[in-house]
């Protein structure tokens, strides 16, 4: 019985922070909302995808590449192309008012950005089986096609820094 107004109290602290947090801006690096923790947590998924293909382009510019560095890197970046659709949910855009390089277009030519983001589906997966193969020619020929799928989709829903 005498748990109840303790509760009812507890509760309205809890209010009271939460309406605190929505009022304030969110500190840089700390987004309160779900769409800024979206934004963020995509930019941190790029750089990742980044470093995946940047270690095989590393790889390729050396005299003898460690191809299992290369399989392993193109098995990363097809898992983070598989994943890149997920990363923006609608809100998470330049609507954030966060520093973003996500174009409006993302989520108003829907089927535009999904065939891009297809395209480098298609293109990691080849690189994997390419790697698997082993064949440093069709690994090169491939990593370049990869770069281009990247490319594809930044000239059009990305915006220049
Ligand atoms: C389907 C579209 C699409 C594809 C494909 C794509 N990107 Fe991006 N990329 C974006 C968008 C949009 C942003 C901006 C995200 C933001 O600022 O919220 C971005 C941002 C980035 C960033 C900056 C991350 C940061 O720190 O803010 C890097 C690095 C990057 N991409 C690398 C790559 C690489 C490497 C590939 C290919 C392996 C690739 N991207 C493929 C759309 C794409």
């Amino acid at each position: 019985m005498a748990r109840r107004p303790l509760i009812a109290a507890l509760a309205a602290l809890g209010l009271a922070a939460g309406a605190a947090l929505a009022a304030e801006p969110p500190a840089p690096g700390a987004p309160s909302t779900p769409a800024g923790q979206a934004l963020m947590a995509r930019q941190a998924h790029f750089r990742d995808q980044a470093a995946g293909f940047k270690a095989i382009n590393d790889e390729l510019k050396k005299d003898a590449p460690d191809k299992a560095v290369i399989l392993a890197n193109a098995t990363k970046i097809k898992g983070t192309a598989a994943a890149l659709p997920t990363w923006f949910p609608k809100g998470s855009g330049p609507e954030t008012g966060l520093k973003t390089a996500a174009k409006a277009d993302i989520w108003t030519d829907a089927e535009g950005f999904d065939k891009a983001a297809t395209q480098l589906q298609t293109e990691t997966v080849k690189l994997e089986q390419a790697a698997m193969g082993g064949d440093l020619d069709a690994i090169k020929a491939q990593d370049r096609a990869v770069g281009a799928a990247c490319g594809a989709c930044h000239s059009k829903y990305r915006a220049a820094s």
